[in-house]
């Protein structure tokens, strides 16, 4: 059985990170968040997947094109407009071999158990089944209700706090027979959960599998961080061989330095004197961090650079962007790729940096 892989979506949430790399790309503990996904759908004894793609493909492509998989066979299906999460799916269509499929939103880290799900849903009669999840904070998501026999009741879109009936939400992982297909109209936009399910609820053909495993969609910057903060501490995706403390040995380390699980430092980082790296943060390659510079509960992207005296705190900082001397990045702030934030600038609220832009010194504070 093959997944189809839905990554094709711009990922505006996730902007400013999203305009140079594609959510599907984006580091967790340095390794792509691909990477993760696929490991997800061998443990549920898939053969390989079909991407489904649109929005930056190359990225992706040129990840992949070349690894070893180990057998896990990869094709990609790209969109020259975008087709929505079923015209995603029934783009791809011409990669599978007519059997069931899987289809997983490319955003969803998952500890579910695949295998389990196939089986309820062979079991069930059903002609797709929609994995649920339960979460804290219903009221942001679509809610769907089940019934007594396992089939879904009814979809609640982002409901008000005195309409929630359950806490269970859609996990973006479906196990669908090839009849579904046939129902995607082709050549036009189409959404999976808007269209193409609630018909197949009304018939009574939309079965539901609940799971109570690890769950986290990564796309908006909250949940990113807070995922990359779960995959440094083990909680998800731990592979053989997980190490708290993970510092690649060509990273330079001048005298003072701290560095305080779980971390994840990547190659030919330079740490300066008496620099801090907090716990749950993740350096990608070549990152540069000055001397008594802090940095905890962030992620920053490969070229990153934390200049002396700065302090970054729960937030991410994109590919070769710079954070100046004594200046403060905290509260979830986003800064794109390349830009730089001047000396004794102070960031915080969830501030978005477009790339590339450069903040004069102590233009911003809060
Ligand atoms: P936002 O713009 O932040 O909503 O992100 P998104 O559109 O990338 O993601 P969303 O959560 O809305 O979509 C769920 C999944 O479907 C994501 O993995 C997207 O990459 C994917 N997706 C969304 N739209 C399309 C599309 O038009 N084509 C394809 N192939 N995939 C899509």
């Amino acid at each position: 059985m093959k997944a189809i892989v839905l990554v094709g979506g711009q990922g505006s949430r996730l902007r400013p990170i999203t305009y140079d790399v594609p959510k599907a790309m984006v580091p967790l503990r340095n390794r792509p968040f691909m990477g993760y996904m696929f490991d997800f759908l061998k443990a549920g004894g898939l053969s390989g997947a079909v991407l489904s793609l649109g929005y930056l493909p190359d990225p992706i492509q040129s990840y992949f094109d070349g690894q070893d998989l180990e057998g896990f066979s990869i094709d990609y299906a790209v969109e020259d407009r975008p087709l929505g999460t079923a015209g995603g799916i029934k783009n791809a269509e011409g990669y599978l071999d007519g059997g069931p499929l899987v289809v997983v939103n490319g955003d969803v880290l998952s500890g579910a158990n695949l295998r389990e799900a196939i089986e309820a849903h062979e079991a069930s009669g059903a002609l797709a089944t929609i994995v649920l999840t339960s979460v804290e904070d219903p009221t942001a998501y679509g809610l769907v209700e089940v019934d007594h026999d396992m089939k879904v009741r009814r979809f609640l879109e982002k409901p008000a706090a005195d309409e929630v009936t359950t806490n269970l939400v859609n996990a973006g992982i479906y196990v669908m027979e090839p009849e579904v297909l046939a129902r995607i109209p082709a050549g036009r936009e189409v959404s999976i959960e808007r269209e193409i399910f609630p018909r197949l609820q009304a018939e009574g053909l939309l079965g539901a599998y609940v799971s109570s495993s690890y769950w986290r969609d990564i796309g908006t910057p909250r949940s990113y961080l807070a995922a990359s903060q779960d995959v440094l501490s083990g909680a998800v995706g731990a592979g053989e061989g997980f190490e708290f403390l993970e510092v690649d040995p060509s990273t330079g380390r001048a005298k003072g330095v701290k560095i305080l699980p779980p971390v994840s430092v990547a190659a030919g980082c330079v740490l300066g004197r008496s620099a801090t790296i907090g716990g749950r943060s993740a350096l990608g390659r070549g990152c540069v961090v000055g001397e008594g510079a802090v940095v905890e509960g962030s992620i920053l992207f490969d070229g990153a650079e934390v200049e002396p005296g700065a302090v970054v705190r729960g937030s991410i900082i994109g590919p070769n962007a710079r954070v100046g001397q004594d200046a403060i990045v905290r509260g979830l702030s986003v800064l794109g790729a390349g830009c730089v934030v001047g000396e004794g600038n102070v960031l915080d609220q969830g501030v978005r940096i477009n790339p590339g832009v450069v903040l004069p010194p102590r233009s911003m504070s809060f």
